[in-house]
């Protein structure tokens, strides 16, 4: 059985990893794939966002699954594409991609369904915009409605912040058409979570929990990025919220969906804030986390190719078919020298083997490539250095002790990956 998996980040180096090692011992290619997938799949030199390339390829090898990693190819209607060649694919169709690709599509569909959602409004105008902001004050967000990289979301704390973010993005369009309208919303206390179900259209499956680590330096300081390290499961989503996260989130939002005419097949990932309100819905995204992933996938036990090529084909997707391990995942995120902001590509990169033969560990693989057979450095989030363990405190040892090991030139990571799990355990929550 040959797979494509389509990107080449942490999260397609943890999917293919993953299908590589499923009892049906499938082929898995990789579209483009980094320095990682090459142990277990055959990269292809085909970019993750070039959809006539990837149908090319497709068409002439017929994969019996695709698993579509990165959003753009998903907003751009890659799984239409795919699906109109007979093609099965896992990931929804450009319509249900909105969910992702306009936040005012997904707050509508909230609001629609009742979702607990931070309260909102959407502008095209700037007047309009900045006269509600001054009625209403700070705190306030203000997020444009498109894809903007991770980067066109504003939490403010002052009104002059958020004005000069309307500015940003509806006048000096700093995000393009991403920023044609933008949407002003209610600012949330509480502590973040990721959420993630697999859906055939008909059944709904949740994932383990986890939790994102945004800002790049300890204790939460520094600018955002794409993502320094996670972990599962999170504490703060504790037992007696799942049915509610499913009852409030997942199955409402997929019935309004259907009942638009989109019929949702693939992974819904929901960014959720839990405060004193209970669960409250930051964001959809429709694809998997990167990096919770990473630290949701090794804990699976068995198989996961049947849940997606159920999801793929539209039926079959049942309760029983993920069993999970008890154990706790890490993953930290190492990143080049300067990242989020300008950082160098190129850098030689060692001990890669001595870190994955820590008891535990799995390295993915970031921005990596191969350059006269050595792997060097080629992205801003370079590796993914991951971790089980019997507890949290076990993962979270042995993840850094694999970090220990791993050198290139200007690496720096969290040293704090999995904090809120200990505080919360410090304070007898529910770990
Ligand atoms: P999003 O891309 O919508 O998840 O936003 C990125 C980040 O901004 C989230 O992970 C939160 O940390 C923060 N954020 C988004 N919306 C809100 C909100 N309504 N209140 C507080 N923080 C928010
Ligand atoms: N970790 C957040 C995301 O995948 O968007």
């Amino acid at each position: 059985m040959k797979i494509l998996v389509v990107g080449g980040g942490g999260r397609e180096h943890a999917l293919a990893w993953k299908l590589a090692g499923d009892s049906a011992r499938p082929e898995i290619f990789c579209a483009p794939g980094n320095a990682g997938t090459v142990n277990v799949a055959t990269n292809l030199p085909v970019s993750a966002e070039d959809v006539p390339a990837l149908l090319d390829w497709a068409r002439a090898n017929r994969p019996e699954l695709t698993v579509v990693g990165p959003e753009a190819p998903l907003c751009a209607g890659i799984a239409d594409a795919f699906a109109g060649e007979g093609l099965p694919v896992f990931g929804p169709s450009r319509a249900g991609a909105r969910i992702e690709g306009s936040k005012a599509f997904a707050k509508a569909i909230m609001q629609a369904a009742n979702v607990p959602t931070a309260k909102a409004r959407t502008f095209t105008d700037s007047a309009a915009a900045l006269s509600h902001l001054r009625e209403r004050g700070a705190p306030v967000v203000v997020k444009a409605d498109g894809l903007a990289a991770g980067k066109g979301v504003f939490v403010c704390r002052e009104l002059a912040e958020a004005e000069a973010a309307v500015k940003t993005v509806l006048d000096d369009r700093c995000f393009g058409e991403a920023g044609g309208s933008l949407l002003v919303e209610d600012f949330l206390d509480g502590e973040e979570a990721s959420v993630m179900a697999l859906t055939d259209g008909r059944e709904i499956v949740m994932l383990a929990s986890a939790q994102d680590h945004k800002r790049v330096h300890d204790c939460d300081q520094g600018p955002n990025t794409g993502g320094m390290g996670a972990y599962s499961p999170a504490p703060v989503v504790t037992a007696d919220l799942w049915p509610v996260i499913r009852s409030l989130v997942f199955e409402p939002v997929l019935a309004e969906l259907a009942r638009r005419g989109i019929v949702y097949r693939g992974v819904l990932y929901a960014g959720l804030m839990i405060g004193a309100k209970g669960p409250m819905v930051l964001e959809f995204n429709c694809r998997f986390g990167d990096p919770e992933t990473q630290a949701v996938l090794p804990r699976i036990e068995g198989d996961l190719l049947p849940a997606l090529l159920a999801c793929a084909n539209g039926s079959g997707l049942t309760q029983d078919m993920l069993r999970w391990r008890r154990d706790a995942c890490v993953c930290v995120v190492m990143a080049a020298g300067g990242y989020p902001g300008k950082y160098a590509k190129g850098d030689p990169i060692t001990g890669l083997e001595a870190a994955d033969s820590v008891g535990g560990a799995t390295v993915f693989h970031a921005g990596t490539a191969l350059a006269g057979g050595k792997v060097v450095t080629a992205g801003g989030r370079v590796l993914g250095v991951t971790a089980l363990g019997s507890g949290m405190a076990q993962a979270v040892a042995r993840a850094y002790e694999a970090v220990g090991l791993v050198k290139f030139s200007g690496a720096h990571f969290r040293k704090d990956i999995a904090h809120r799990a200990f505080a919360r355990e410090n304070k007898g929550g529910n770990a």
